[in-house]
């Protein structure tokens, strides 16, 4: 009989986690109150998940803060989240730093204020020597858009159809600074991508929750990561034991 082999908590915690941070709006509905109500709690939300990850040993966490479609929403509320991003920056900033937390926004700029742009700018420059986990926030954000644009990148660069493969491509993803997500969280009980990282999630494994994004909290990130540690993943092999053996040839 072979020895069955010491279970290794760690070997349960994704080392990138994204996050669809669904369910704002009923939240505050639910109380009677404004959506804005709902994504400001939303925010404290992310900063206590951030450091909860952090702690746990995550590495990267992405979050689907706003998406390409977002502006399709009544222009009151596309302000106030606009709005939002300033004063999160403002109260949470320096104590996201002090915790080693190194902040990246991967979207399109082109289209968002001159002021949010600088926000986002300060928030990635004070924070850039971190390295306890990079929050990466996807912020006028679509799957399509990136693929989109990372093609146009490498034409632009005259990059030959020929060299053109998936880990070239790649390099010009939103997210090359990080491995593809291991743990693919969407809160709110929707069971869709919506256009998040389409490219990187080829292989996450998903997880949906039925909390509304401002109650998600250290037992449902937990419950979520028990799930995640019973999966079996294979990458297309016949079994993840097979797959590490194919790994290792490569
Ligand atoms: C997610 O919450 C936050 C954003 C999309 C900005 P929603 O605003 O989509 O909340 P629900 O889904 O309407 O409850
Ligand atoms: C996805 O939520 C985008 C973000 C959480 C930023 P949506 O609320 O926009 O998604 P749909 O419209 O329900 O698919
Ligand atoms: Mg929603």
């Amino acid at each position: 009989m072979s020895a069955v082999p010491a279970f290794d908590p760690r070997a349960a915690v994704p080392r990138h986690v994204a996050i669809v941070m669904d369910g704002n709006g009923r939240w505050a509905k639910k109380r009677f109150m404004p959506r804005f109500f709902g994504h400001k709690a939303g925010v404290d939300a992310l900063v206590r998940t951030v450091l909860s990850c952090a702690d746990r040993g995550v590495e990267y966490l992405t979050v689907f803060a706003f998406s390409s479609e977002n502006w399709k929403r009544p222009t009151e509320e596309v302000s106030g989240l606009m709005g939002l991003v300033l004063v999160a920056v403002a109260k949470y900033l320096s104590k996201l730093a002090d915790k080693g937390v190194r902040i990246r926004i991967v979207g399109d700029r082109s289209q968002v204020s001159d002021k949010l742009r600088h926000a986002w700018e300060q928030a990635e420059s004070s924070t850039r020597h971190n390295s306890r986990i990079t929050l990466s926030v996807a912020f006028n954000y679509g799957g399509r858009w990136d693929i989109v644009q990372a093609c146009r990148q490498a034409i632009s660069e005259g990059v030959p159809a020929a060299a053109l493969d998936e880990a070239a491509l790649n390099k010009y993803m939103a997210l090359s600074h990080a491995p593809d997500p291991d743990l693919f969280i969407r809160t709110g009980g929707e069971v869709r991508i919506s256009n998040f990282l389409l490219w990187q999630a080829a292989y996450s494994e998903l997880f949906f929750s039925d909390c509304l994004w401002p109650e998600f909290d250290d037992a449902e990130l937990d419950a979520a990561f028990a799930a995640y540690a019973k999966r079996d993943r294979r990458f297309g092999a016949v079994d993840s034991a097979a797959n590490a053996t194919a790994l290792d040839r490569v």
